[in-house]
């Protein structure tokens, strides 16, 4: 009797405990981790999108169904573990859509080490709540759809500049584009009027973009002990405190500088029309300065990379060219430039862009959100505080959305199947209450860049920085948050004559 009355007890112990197990939802699936490390060297440090794309078509929750029914098709929901913190890694425009769009309210924290922290704060580690929110208006009022039109000439004129100097220096393009963008959103944001690639405004702007973006790298060891910044800065290995207080100065002077700068020519009544003359009466004014301040911050190198693709693109597809010059040549008659009006007749330009944001998108994993509250997802388990990471490279390389992804194919985007080749802008921008304030304002710079470079010029001979031949196969980029082509010369000839002296005539310097 006591013998079956103790296996009785035994067997209801493990059902208890198998129905304990089940009530807590495991983490969803991913590498087997190592003991006391877990999974840190699983964490990719080279082109990361390409090896958590492998891990989802590995891993994936459905991955076995997925290979069957779709061969190399994207994955699902993998989960990393590293020193305590859970790393979630989407790779499914369903999965990303639900968790960080429709249940946004909990999926859009941000990382916000000790570093970050004492160097300031800036919208892109903001926390959901009133500050971010009174950020994201000010953004929706002057970058919306309709209030960035009347950004556009100011653009062009940024543009055109660019263009002349690549024509006349066949230059490293970084240098000229990082002018046209730099010199355009400091006119728009402050009325500014850049005249040298050392001014004095943009290095402020530099200088409080790097403040802000290196304190926000991952490895300080004061985010894994904040206790640490408060200790006396002559105590040696405290280099950090002195970082901290260097980039602290820089970040506010860029908040403050160009505004109070604003501010005075107002006074004066010689202020030119900018962002910051319109906010300047605005009921938060540490929420203007902090939003003006973040166009440069967040705009220029993602904006750059994208126009430095665009370029790549443009001299490796000469086909690609060709088409869109007897494009604009029918709208424009080769008799003035193309404008933003031109663009619903510009069709093959639009995708050109579009597809820039596609073959090699800028930002390829999004900016990692953090999970502010557990979840359950799917039947499994996301703890709060998981850092969320979206594979966008991983959609806009799914062979189901977009055949032959690795193909540089504007076409793709006339198709009217709805079924393939959906509109990258979709995901190449992030998602839900974090989506990028600045789609709008980074794609009428890539469709004035487009238009205007192909109007005048065909661009050419592609070489590496060590001077050999760029062919679509061999092309090198970097790894990291921002993916840049790796530095590149190319060649940008007039088309003609008459196109030359538009380019040269067509606006005043
Ligand atoms: C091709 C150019 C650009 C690309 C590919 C790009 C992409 C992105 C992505 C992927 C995010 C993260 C979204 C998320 O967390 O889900 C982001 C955030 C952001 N972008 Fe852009 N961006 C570009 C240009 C710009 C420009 C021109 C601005 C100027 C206003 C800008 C301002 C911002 C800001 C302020 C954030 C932070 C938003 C937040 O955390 O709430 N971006 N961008």
């Amino acid at each position: 009797m006591l013998p079956l009355f103790s296996v009785l007890v035994l067997v209801l112990g493990l059902l208890r405990l198998a129905l304990r197990c089940r009530r807590r939802p495991r983490l969803p699936p991913g590498p087997s981790g190592k003991l006391l490390i877990g999974n840190l060297l699983d964490v990719p440090t080279k082109h990361e999108w390409l090896r958590y794309a492998e891990y989802a078509r590995t891993y994936g929750t459905l991955s076995l169904l997925r290979e069957v029914a779709y061969p190399r098709s994207a994955g699902d929901i993998v989960c990393l573990r590293v020193l305590g913190q859970t790393l979630i890694i989407l790779s499914s425009e369903n999965d990303i859509k639900e968790l960080l769009a429709t249940r946004g309210a909990i999926y859009s924290g941000r990382m916000r080490g000790a570093m970050v922290q004492s160097v300031g704060e800036g919208v892109l580690v903001l926390p959901l709540g009133r500050p971010f929110r009174a950020i994201r208006r000010i953004f929706s009022s002057l970058l919306g759809p309709l209030a960035i039109r009347r950004c556009s000439d100011v653009q062009a004129q940024a543009v055109i500049q660019c263009l002349r100097r690549l024509v006349d220096q066949q230059q490293d393009p970084v240098i000229a584009l990082k002018r046209m963008i730099g010199g355009a959103v400091l006119q728009l944001a402050y009325g500014y009027e850049v005249k040298s690639d050392d001014d004095h405004f943009v290095q402020l702007a530099e200088k409080s973009a790097f403040a802000f973006l290196s304190a926000l790298q991952p490895g300080w060891v004061v985010d894994t002990f904040p206790a640490l910044m408060d200790l006396p800065s002559w105590l040696p290995f405290t280099g950090f405190k002195r970082k901290v207080e260097l980039w602290r100065q820089d970040a506010e002077q860029g908040l403050r500088a160009p505004w109070d700068w604003v501010k005075s020519r107002l006074a004066s009544g010689v202020a030119t029309p900018s962002f910051a003359a319109e906010l300047m009466d605005h009921k938060d004014e540490d929420a203007a300065r902090m939003a003006l301040r973040d166009i440069y911050g967040a705009g220029m190198d993602t904006t750059l990379t994208a126009s430095l693709w665009l370029i790549l693109a443009l001299a490796l597809h000469p086909d690609v060219q060709i088409r869109a010059q007897r494009e604009i040549d029918a709208v424009t008659l080769g008799e003035r430039l193309p404008t933003l009006d031109d663009r619903g007749s510009l069709p093959y330009i639009d995708a050109i862009v579009k597809e820039v944001m596609r073959w090699h998108p800028t930002v390829p994993l999004a900016v990692p959100h953090i999970v502010t509250e557990e979840d359950t997802y799917h039947g499994y388990r996301i703890p709060k505080g998981s850092i969320v990471i979206a594979n966008v490279w991983s959609i806009l390389h799914d062979p189901q959305k977009y055949p032959d992804p690795e193909m540089f194919r504007p076409e793709r985007h006339l198709s009217h199947d709805v079924k393939v080749n959906p509109n990258p802008y979709t995901y190449a921008f992030g998602f839900g209450p974090r989506q990028c304030p600045g789609r709008n304002l980074a794609d009428t710079t890539l469709y004035l860049l487009a238009s205007s470079v192909l109007a005048t010029c065909t661009v050419s001979s592609a070489v590496s920085s060590h001077n050999e031949i760029l062919t679509p196969e061999s092309l090198e980029y970097t790894s990291g948050t921002i993916s840049r082509p790796a530095p590149f010369h190319c060649r940008m000839t007039p088309r003609s004559e008459q196109l030359r002296a538009l380019l040269y005539d067509g606006f005043s310097d």
